[in-house]
């Protein structure tokens, strides 16, 4: 079974063709940032209109390329949500036409599930249960998973998700768009010295707060001359206290469920010192770490291939009506 994925929440177009025994088969990816950057950061309609002029050469690009054939594909796979509504809608509405035209089933994907699942497209990919943690640009979730489909929240973001907090400290510091990668390039050119606060780990508990580590970012670099070594220093301090605020609450989640696998996953995993402090910890609680190769920790349509591929297999079904979710709360998959 060939399964076409399509990923269009935010601001990647993501194509990819998952086979059910044969493994990913491609998967191409255009990137928006070019276009979001002159704006300092996603203008939604942009995202949307650029979608629509990228997605179907990107289908056939990709369809192509597989040495595929449009009668090959058995199935679509589209993100539904969370993301934005406009993006969102336009893999939806091609995924849905290409089905009907296809006579094919298209099978709605919730993002964050894609996400979690995308270490499962690595070579060593983790059994089953797992605690998960999800770090995007929109989401900051700790989940415990049973099995596909089984996920039981444990602890969330009560405010900013760890993307956002480093998009909107990048801009703070004046780094631009996209916030994330700019500032933890610059923090290894500086060193953490300025003490930020580890939120809500002196408590109980497994949600998350990320609103204060900006405000401190602000004061601090305001405070400061401002200086290049100034920013350097402040992105390392930054990046630092998120990497470690990550281990303690995943530390805990693994001493609270008993389990010794952890899954990384969301774009904030691609980052290097957040991967190194989560291994450290793993290591140190004999416990097995997982993350996707960077390019499937950000955005991308392999991991959507492979989630619709997973739930057509334990028989998902669905209509031709078009279902999108702006906002969609893991634990009602
Ligand atoms: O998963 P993703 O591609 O899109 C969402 O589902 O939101 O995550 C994007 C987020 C952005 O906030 C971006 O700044 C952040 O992931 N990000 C990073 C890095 N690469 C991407 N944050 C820190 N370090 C990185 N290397
Ligand atoms: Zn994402």
């Amino acid at each position: 079974m060939y399964v076409l994925g399509i990923e269009t929440s935010c601001d990647e177009t993501g194509v990819a063709i998952y086979h059910a025994q044969k493994g990913l088969i491609n998967h191409v990816l255009y990137s928006q940032i070019d276009m979001h950057s002159e704006y300092g950061g996603v203008v939604p309609e942009l995202a949307s209109r650029d979608h629509i002029r990228k997605l179907v050469p990107l289908i056939k690009q990709t369809i192509s390329e597989s040495k595929l054939k449009s009668t090959d594909i058995n199935a679509i796979a589209y993100t539904a949500g969370p993301g934005l509504m406009g993006a969102l809608l336009v893999g939806a509405t091609t995924a849905k036409s290409l089905a009907w035209t296809w006579q094919i089933p298209a099978i709605a994907v919730h993002h964050m599930e894609g996400h979690l699942l995308a270490p499962m497209l690595e070579e060593n990919p983790p059994a089953f249960p797992f605690i998960a943690l999800l770090i995007s640009g929109g989401h900051t979730l700790l989940v415990k998973v049973t099995r596909i489909g089984h996920y039981e929240l444990l602890g969330q973001s009560l405010d900013d998700a760890a993307g956002e907090a480093f998009d909107k400290a990048a801009k703070m510091l004046e780094l631009g768009y996209p916030g994330g990668p700019k500032l933890s390039a610059l923090a290894t050119q500086g060193k953490a010295l300025i003490k930020f606060p580890r939120p809500m780990t002196d408590r109980p508990g497994l949600d998350f707060s990320f609103s204060g580590l900006k405000t401190f970012t602000l004061n601090t670099y305001n405070s400061s001359e401002k200086t290049t070594n100034d920013k350097a220093n402040i992105a390392a301090s930054f990046q630092e206290a998120v990497a470690e605020t990550l281990a303690i609450k995943c530390k805990r989640a693994l001493h609270q469920t008993g389990l010794k696998r952890l899954v990384v996953a969301g774009g904030v995993s691609a980052n290097h010192q957040i991967r190194a402090a989560l291994t450290d910890m793993a290591l140190k609680e004999k416990a097995e770490i997982f993350f996707p190769r960077p390019e499937f920790c950000t955005d991308n349509g392999a991991m959507i291939a492979y989630a619709g591929c997973q739930r057509l297999l334990n028989g998902a079904i669905e209509n031709l009506e078009i279902n999108t979710r702006a906002r969609w709360p893991m634990n009602e998959l």
